[in-house]
């Protein structure tokens, strides 16, 4: 199988677990549930999810386990959109090609998907099809990695930053904690779902996830300045207009390339242990490094 039809069967098979792991449009509240449905389905890269499958293909971890963490992980990711938007944040009008969840129903609304998608993560990584025990460890790291000292704290220090210059220190810990949390547990995750990994395995991955994740938000930083927003889906040109401190801001464009091109690097050697096993995490390690949106 190529990467390109691997990518296409995760994505057809993830795309048909979200819509039945969301709660129907006509459940009510319907607006509610209309606007949950409205901000994750039909839309986004979907890499949280491919790097679960793709980690979950290592530990013989069985399809219908990794799509209930895959979609747990793009329900919290969504929220992390969803409320990354609002006025009160980075007040964003477009995302994924759409007008943001605040402009197309309301704030309120907004708020409300961001902190329902939040429980629903949950209620998923808890569904029959994920073996009791392997539940407790998945919703500790769905919950470590979106909490204070993952996404949301992360996501404190961006705020507090805007107008501030950072150390290159300082912005490499809100890059990890931001973004790079939520794709280290996919990949955690996606192990974790079967055969129990060895320590060192484990490590291993660890260390080829860190990379992926600070590389992602690294060239998300890139991309801000040198795409345009039809093609990102999302408004370009915004960090510097709100005075955000990033990679591009702190070591400039160039240095920024040259780092996720190391990055891209430290995550292929980390994964010489499995050897061919990890073509498919090696393959997304590129994807998210050579991305163009
Ligand atoms: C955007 O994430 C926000 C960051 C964490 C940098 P993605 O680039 O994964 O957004 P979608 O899911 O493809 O829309
Ligand atoms: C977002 O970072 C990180 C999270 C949503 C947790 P950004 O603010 O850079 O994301 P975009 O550029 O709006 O997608
Ligand atoms: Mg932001
Ligand atoms: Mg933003
Ligand atoms: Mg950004």
């Amino acid at each position: 199988m190529t990467f390109e039809q691997w990518m296409r069967s995760v994505l057809d098979r993830v795309e048909t677990a979200l819509d039945h792991y969301l709660p129907a449009q006509t459940t009510e509240p319907a607006t509610l549930h209309e606007a949950m449905r409205y901000a994750v389905l039909g839309g986004g890269k979907r890499v949280r999810p491919l790097l679960v499958h793709a980690a979950g293909e290592l530990t013989d971890a069985r399809p219908e386990c990794l799509d209930a963490a895959a979609c747990a992980l793009e329900m919290i990711h969504v929220y992390s959109l969803v409320h990354d938007d609002m006025p009160c944040m980075d007040d964003d009008a477009l995302r994924r090609g759409k007008p943001t969840v605040h402009v197309q129903y309301d704030e309120p609304t907004a708020l409300l998907v961001g902190d329902a998608l939040q429980s629903q993560a949950f209620v998923t990584l808890t569904d029959a099809v994920v073996a009791p025990l392997q539940q407790a460890a998945l919703v500790r790291e769905l919950a470590l990695a979106s909490g204070s000292i993952g996404m949301a704290g992360g996501q404190a220090i961006d705020l507090a930053s805007v107008g501030h210059t950072l150390t290159r220190a300082q912005l490499e810990t809100m890059h990890r904690m931001k973004t790079g949390a939520l794709l280290r547990a996919s990949v955690r995750m996606g192990a974790l779902a079967g055969t129990t990994p060895s320590a060192d395995a484990m490590n291993s991955l660890d260390v080829y996830a860190a990379a992926v994740g600070l590389a992602f938000q690294v060239v998300d930083d890139i991309l801000d300045v040198t795409t345009d927003s039809a093609t990102l889906g999302k408004t370009a040109g915004k960090d510097a207009k709100d005075g955000k401190p990033t990679y591009v801001s702190i070591i400039g464009l160039d240095a920024s390339r040259a780092l996720a091109a190391q990055l891209r690097t430290d995550a292929h050697n980390a994964l010489a242990p499995f050897g061919a096993r990890a073509q498919r995490l090696a393959e997304l390690a590129d994807l998210v490094v050579d991305r163009v949106s």
